[in-house]
């Protein structure tokens, strides 16, 4: 049986490689002629900080649109929310430009640098260095964010960075009130702070973590911004800030070169498209996994009738689907620039109607029938915003630097933090990273290459209503998503999309983790008997949606209640 399962699975995924039809590459418009005259003549934003949210109106009202609005929020997330996202990081972007009727990914995704070593990430015993993958310069990748936000300026705003970036450069001048989720992290992070000089001026002022209710300043940061509005990227990949981040990297055992800095490149890469049941889902394709994973989901639940099922059961058929996406996730994905993928093959609907065979009607299927790879921890230290603006332009971007507070190390005179996203290469193959995530050479570190994510910024248009949508998480990102997007499609508003309750399986550890609340006893007793092993977490992620009713010409924005600090607004 066991066998038999595989090659079933493996014999259809061989003839579609050399077949295919796929998804990928049928990019159908987003809106009909008749929709596109339509404009919603209100902005909606959702974030995960007020301030943030309240800088991307701020532009709008200075004549920005949606991308203008975008570099604001974001900026100003790395000033207010730096736990999470940062210009030491990266981001990806789906965005939909309603004149041209035009979806389009922008990958600001950070990069090793051209000395990376995977020997750098191993113990003198062969053993896997947790800490050099996650803490130190070494766990950095070359940030992607600020050359992303002057691209999103520069090709698709309307007024300057020196408009666009005022905000984020007048809180981190003025100061703020940092909020309860930034003084945990700075509390849990404080040993590791205090390694590094720079972060411990930073983020330990006097050497204490900050008060509640304190006013808190980031002039470094305020000047590392200027010089970014004022030049654009070369303000920040060549001189006075390249120079300090090669200094300060350097004097902590980094290996960067201002080489590495300047030749960082953003890339526009086509969305991936999936149809279902008459929508269009419109998602991040590599190097993120998240939209081949949701991609292939949908494929997998396109042939089943949902709504004819009970609630047990079409958490069954969810779970199975994660299960086996999750699986090529791991096996398959990387950097598309460095690796063959057989997108194909994952994408092709024909590939899923073989996975949905190998699904059981009433069990469920051991991830050990289908094959290898761990544990994980979701957090929530990464962020998303989705914004439409009065012209119907959109934008979903979900900005990391990976870990909580990043690699906790601060380049000395610059207030930036850096990223620790090495760790979502696989730099040692089959061992988890810090969410479970295993790997294979595909995924393996290499000079310039770009680490595979997995956020899933994403626009879904249906016939009548359009949703933009993502969250952090590291790899819950991914079943979030597909879970809000469900929840839209089954008609949810903005506020039950973010709220939905949660479920997340990736194929390896072989369980289910529960978000309280989400099944009833009966649903999880049914589930126990059919062979799963349900697991109760935390509440996990941080989901920011913006709801267009092209029906009603309304907009609704809504912002995850599990965390008190995020605001979606329309205005
Ligand atoms: O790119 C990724 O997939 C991860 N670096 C995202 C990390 C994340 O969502 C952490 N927070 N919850």
């Amino acid at each position: 049986m066991k066998l038999a399962l595989r090659w079933h699975v493996l014999l259809i995924g061989f003839l579609l490689g050399m077949s295919g039809a796929y998804a990928a590459d049928n990019p159908t418009p987003s809106l009909h002629a008749e929709q596109l005259a339509q404009r919603p003549g209100r902005a909606g934003i959702a974030s995960a900080n007020a301030l943030a949210t309240e800088a991307g109106f701020e532009v709008l009202a200075k004549g920005g649109n949606a991308f203008d609005a975008a570099v604001a929020v974001a900026s100003t997330l790395s000033v207010v929310e730096p736990e999470s996202s940062g210009i030491g990081g990266g981001f990806m972007a789906t965005l939909h430009i309603a004149s041209s009727n035009r979806d389009v990914f922008v990958d600001a995704r950070e990069t090793a640098a051209a000395a990376v070593n995977a020997k750098d990430y191993l113990n003198p015993d062969g053993t896997p260095n947790r800490d050099a993958a996650l803490k130190g310069p070494l766990s950095a990748g070359i940030p992607g964010e600020p050359a992303g936000l002057a691209w999103l300026s520069k090709h698709y705003g309307k007024v300057p960075l020196t408009v666009s970036l005022a905000p984020a450069i007048r809180t981190a001048r003025d100061g703020f009130k940092p909020d309860g989720r930034l003084i945990g992290s700075i509390q849990d992070e404080q040993k590791n702070l205090e390694r590094w000089p720079a972060s411990a001026a930073k983020y330990l002022p006097d050497g204490k973590v900050p008060a509640a209710g304190e006013i808190w300043r980031d002039p470094e940061q305020a000047h590392t911004l200027e010089l970014l509005a004022q030049y654009g990227d070369s303000g920040f990949y060549s001189g006075e800030t390249a120079q300090k981040l090669i200094d300060a990297v350097h004097a902590a055992g980094g290996n960067w070169t201002l080489k590495d800095l300047s030749s960082y490149r953003v890339k526009e890469r086509m969305p991936i498209t999936v149809d279902y049941h008459g929508y269009k889902i419109i998602t991040a394709p590599p190097p993120s996994s998240g939209g081949v994973a949701i991609a292939e989901i949908l494929n997998i639940l396109s042939g089943f009738d949902m709504s004819k099922l009970d609630q047990v059961h079409r958490t069954h058929l969810v779970i199975e689907s994660m299960r086996r996406a999750f699986r090529d996730h791991n096996d398959y994905l990387g950097d598309p620039d460095f690796v063959k993928m057989p997108l194909d093959m994952l994408l092709s609907p024909y590939y899923a109607d073989g996975l949905r065979q190998t699904i059981l009607p009433d069990k469920a299927t051991p991830s050990s029938m289908l094959a290898p790879t761990n544990g994980q921890d979701p957090g929530m230290h990464t962020t998303h915003f989705s914004i439409i603006d009065a012209d119907g332009n959109m934008v979903a971007i979900t900005s990391t630097v990976n870990y909580v507070l990043g690699s906790t190390f601060v380049a000395k005179g610059t207030g930036v933090l850096l990223n620790d996203e090495m760790d979502d290469f696989a730099l040692v193959p089959n061992k988890p990273n810090v969410y479970g995530l295993l790997g294979s050479k595909a995924n393996a570190p290499e000079p310039g290459k770009r680490m595979l994510s997995s956020m899933s910024p994403s626009i879904v248009i249906g016939p009548d209503r359009t949703a933009v949508i993502g969250s952090p998480g590291g790899s819950t990102i991914i079943t979030q998503v597909l879970e809000g997007i469900l929840a839209f499609i089954d008609g949810g508003d903005a506020h039950q999309m973010v709220a939905h309750k949660r479920f997340h399986h990736q194929y390896m550890p072989d369980a289910v983790m529960v978000e309280p609340g989400a099944f009833d006893a009966p649903t999880s007793e049914a589930l126990t008997r059919m062979g799963y092993t349900l697991k109760e977490r935390e509440p996990w992620g941080f989901m920011n949606v913006v709801i267009w009713d092209r029906r009603t010409n309304k907009l609704d924005a809504a912002s995850d209640p599990r965390r008190p600090d995020g605001l979606g607004k329309v205005q």
